[in-house]
C-alpha cells in the first residue's frame, strides 16, 4: 500500500508537480481559474448601495488590517458601546451580528421550536421564517393588505399561545412601504403584550415620512420588542457583514447566547467610521431619492404602476411575467429582482448609480416600446 510519504516522494520525483499544478493546466483551464471578475451586468437586483464603502471607511479599514491578529470581543464591545449612545439604551441591548441576516435567525433559533409559530406578512424578506421552519416551526401568512402594506389588524387577530414571533419587516421587502406610525406603534404595544415583536429596520434611513417612529422606543420602554438593523443598506457596506439586534437586556442575553458568525474586525472598524461619515450619509440619501425619481418618471412614462417607496428599491407592476422581463433585462445588461409571488407579474427594481439607471431605463424602453 501506498504511504503519504511514498506518494509525496513520487509527487516531488515529478518535478515538483504537486507544487505547480499550473504546468499541467491547459490555457482554457488557466483562464477559468482567474478571479472572478465582477460581471459586466448592472445588478439591480439585491438592494445594494453602489457607492459605498466610503472613503473614509475604505481608509478605516486599511488601517484595521493591522489588528487582524486579534479577536473582535473587544473591538465589538466598543462598538456596541457606540451604538447604544446612539440610540440611547444600554450596551446589553446591543448584539452585533454578522449581517442582519444572522441575527434574524439567531433570534428564530431562539425562540422557535416544533410545534411553535412565526407571524409574518407575505411578501416580505424571507431569512427568518425560512430558518425557523428548520427547526420544525410553522409560519402563519398574512397577506399584504390592498396597499402592498403590512396588514396588522389582521396579525393581531391572529395572535395565539403558538405564537412566539410577530415579524414586521417595516419597511417592507419587496413593496417598499411602511405601514402608519399610529398603527404600528398601536400595534407593538397591544402585540408586544401577547408575544414578541421583531421589527426588521433594514431600510428605516431610507424613510421619507419625517419623524417616523423607530421601535427602539419601545425597547426602551421595556417591551418585548427586537429591532433589527444592518450597515449593509444606506452606509453601502453589504460585503463586510455587519448587523446589530436592540432588545431589552433579558431578550438579548438569551439571544446572543446563540450566535454563530460574529463579525470581523475590519468590518466592525469600518461602522465606527461609517457612524461617523455623516456626509456619506447624506449623500447615500440624496443620491437614492435623485434615481427613485429618475425610475418614477421612467414608469409614468411607460404607464406601469407602481408603490412609492420608502427604500432603495421600487416595487412596479410590470404587466409581465417577472421571469420574463428578468431575461429580457437581463439580455440588455441589468439583472432586476426575481418572483416574489402572488405578485408574478410585479418587479423589484433596487436604484443604483446614475450610469446603471441609464441602462435599466433604455434596457426598459427597449422591452416595452412594441
Ligand atoms: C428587510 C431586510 N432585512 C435584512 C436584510 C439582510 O441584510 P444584511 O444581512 O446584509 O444585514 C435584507 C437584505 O436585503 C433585507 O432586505
Amino acid at each position: 500500500m501506498q504511504t503519504r510519504r511514498d506518494w509525496l516522494k513520487a509527487s516531488i520525483g515529478l518535478g515538483g508537480l504537486v507544487l505547480s499544478p499550473n504546468i499541467s493546466l491547459t490555457a482554457k483551464e488557466i483562464e477559468n481559474y482567474r478571479p472572478r471578475k465582477l460581471q459586466s451586468v448592472v445588478r439591480l437586483s439585491s438592494n445594494e448601495n453602489p457607492y459605498g464603502p466610503s472613503k473614509k471607511v475604505l481608509d478605516r479599514i486599511k488601517d484595521s488590517f493591522k489588528y487582524g491578529c486579534r479577536y473582535p470581543s473587544s473591538f465589538s464591545d466598543e462598538l456596541a458601546d457606540i451604538l447604544a449612545k446612539k440610540h440611547n439604551v444600554s450596551a446589553e441591548s446591543i448584539i452585533i451580528t454578522g449581517g442582519s441576516r444572522e441575527g434574524l435567525k439567531i433570534t428564530a433559533l431562539t425562540y422557535t421550536k416544533l410545534g411553535d409559530e412565526i407571524i409574518a406578512g407575505y411578501p416580505t424578506y424571507l431569512t427568518m421564517m425560512k430558518y425557523a421552519e428548520h427547526w420544525g416551526a410553522s409560519i402563519n401568512w398574512v397577506p399584504v393588505d390592498k396597499n402592498k402594506s403590512y396588514n396588522l389588524d389582521e396579525i393581531e387577530k391572529r395572535i395565539s399561545a403558538k405564537t412566539k414571533l410577530v415579524f414586521l419587516c417595516n419597511p417592507n421587502n419587496p413593496t417598499g412601504t411602511i405601514v402608519s406610525a399610529k398603527k404600528l406603534v398601536d400595534f407593538c404595544d397591544v402585540a408586544s403584550k401577547k408575544t414578541i415583536v421583531f421589527s426588521d429596520e433594514a431600510y428605516y434611513d431610507y424613510i421619507e415620512t419625517p419623524n417616523y417612529p423607530s421601535m427602539i422606543d419601545a425597547v426602551r420602554r421595556g417591551d418585548n420588542v427586537i429591532v433589527s438593523k444592518t450597515f449593509s443598506k444606506v452606509y453601502g457596506m453589504a460585503g463586510l457583514r455587519l448587523g446589530y439586534l436592540i432588545a431589552k437586556p433579558e431578550i438579548a442575553k438569551k439571544i446572543r447566547k446563540n450566535i454563530v458568525a460574529m463579525s470581523n474586525i475590519l468590518a466592525i472598524e469600518a461602522a465606527k467610521e461609517a457612524l461617523k461619515d455623516t456626509s456619506f450619509y447624506k449623500f447615500s440619501i440624496s443620491k437614492n431619492k435623485e434615481e427613485k425619481q429618475r425610475i418614477y418618471s421612467l414608469l409614468d412614462h411607460l404607464k406601469l404602476d407602481y408603490v412609492p417607496s420608502h427604500t432603495n428599491f421600487i416595487f412596479f407592476h410590470s404587466k409581465k411575467d417577472i421571469k420574463q422581463l428578468g431575461s429580457q433585462m437581463l439580455a440588455k445588461g441589468v439583472s432586476v429582482g426575481r418572483p416574489f409571488p402572488p405578485f408574478n407579474d410585479w418587479c423589484r427594481i433596487s436604484t443604483g448609480t446614475a450610469d446603471e439607471v441609464d441602462k435599466f431605463i433604455n434596457g426598459m424602453l427597449e422591452v416595452y416600446k412594441g
